[in-house]
């Protein structure tokens, strides 16, 4: 048989025609398969391992040099440092998504009760973050994919929460609640022609979680509409875009009359949430 450290230098190998993190990506499935931390590996680089762990293992990298996400060969991904399951029906949690869970809580820093909604919660990522964060808010989380609300579902139930009501619903069509303190989304915005959509992760997640009409802009501009009559005054709006849609986001939101509309930039300085408030009555 093989040790770790040969192990993973045999993987690294494998995996450097077809990844651009083979090393992490070698180590990180080692991890899923031992069930121990990545300090276990460097720890203990001399031990064998198991006939039955190192076919599982080779079975997974075979998978990743496929191309499957990390994500969906371990089942999981960490957003805003929680595990949320995933598979192929859900969008995999974006580091970049963490950006509209800092605006929403800076957003209700002052009123612990807020009531918010979730359009298209996908995993689950954004509602439960937010109903963890803040276990006195009222959250709804939708979603027009069964199969999404499923694992949204199972989320919400590992992590304890008991402040989300799940609805299906096509964005707002069968939300009869109104007067949110935030309506907050990160709704399909990469157009179908888009030549990112053949590269990397997104080529195995789902097209109805990223692809929009309108060169991406259709369920932006839906939503903005909408949200209008389901805000209260002063509620906010908050949308997360494409790194190069910020113009249009901005003259969607202001064709709706929301005020004081603001783009925010993620970690790497590029524009990707926009926010409006809803002042009239
Ligand atoms: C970009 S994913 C976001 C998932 C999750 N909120 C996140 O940030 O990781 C968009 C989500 O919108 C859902 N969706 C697409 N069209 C929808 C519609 N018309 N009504 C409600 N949800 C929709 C998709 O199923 C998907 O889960």
């Amino acid at each position: 048989m093989s040790n770790i450290q040969t192990t993973l230098s045999t993987a690294t190998e494998l995996l450097a025609s077809s990844s651009d993190s083979a090393s992490l990506d070698a180590e990180v499935l080692l991890c899923h398969v031992l069930d121990k931390a990545r300090a276990h590996l460097r720890a203990w680089p001399e031990k064998e391992l198991k006939t039955q762990d190192y076919n599982h293992y080779f079975q997974l990298l075979k998978q990743r040099q496929q191309g499957l996400p990390i994500a969906y060969i371990t089942g999981k991904k960490e957003f805003w440092s929680r595990d949320f399951k995933v598979n192929p029906d859900v969008l995999i949690p974006r580091p970049d998504t963490e950006l509209l869970i800092e605006l929403s809580l800076k957003q209700i820093s002052d009123n612990p009760k807020a009531h918010l909604i979730d359009l298209g919660t996908g995993s689950g990522a954004i509602a439960i973050t937010l109903a963890a964060e803040r276990p006195d808010t009222k959250i709804i989380a939708t979603d027009l994919s069964n199969k999404a609300l499923n694992i949204a579902k199972e989320n919400a139930s590992v992590h304890q929460i008991k402040n989300i009501q799940f609805i299906k619903s096509n964005w707002f069509d069968e939300i009869t609640s109104c007067n949110f303190d935030l309506v907050i989304s990160n709704p399909p915005y990469i157009a179908h022609k888009d030549p990112h959509l053949s590269q990397g992760d997104v080529r195995f997640e789902p097209d109805s979680a990223l692809i929009a009409k309108d060169q991406g802009l259709e369920d932006i501009k839906k939503i903005s509409n909408h949200a209008r009559h389901y805000l209260k005054p002063g509620g906010t709006l908050l949308i997360e875009h494409g790194y190069d849609q910020q113009k249009a986001v901005q003259a969607i939101f202001n064709s709706f009359a929301y005020s004081n509309i603001t783009t925010h930039t993620d970690l790497s300085g590029n524009p990707r949430v926009t926010t409006g408030q809803w002042t009239r009555v």
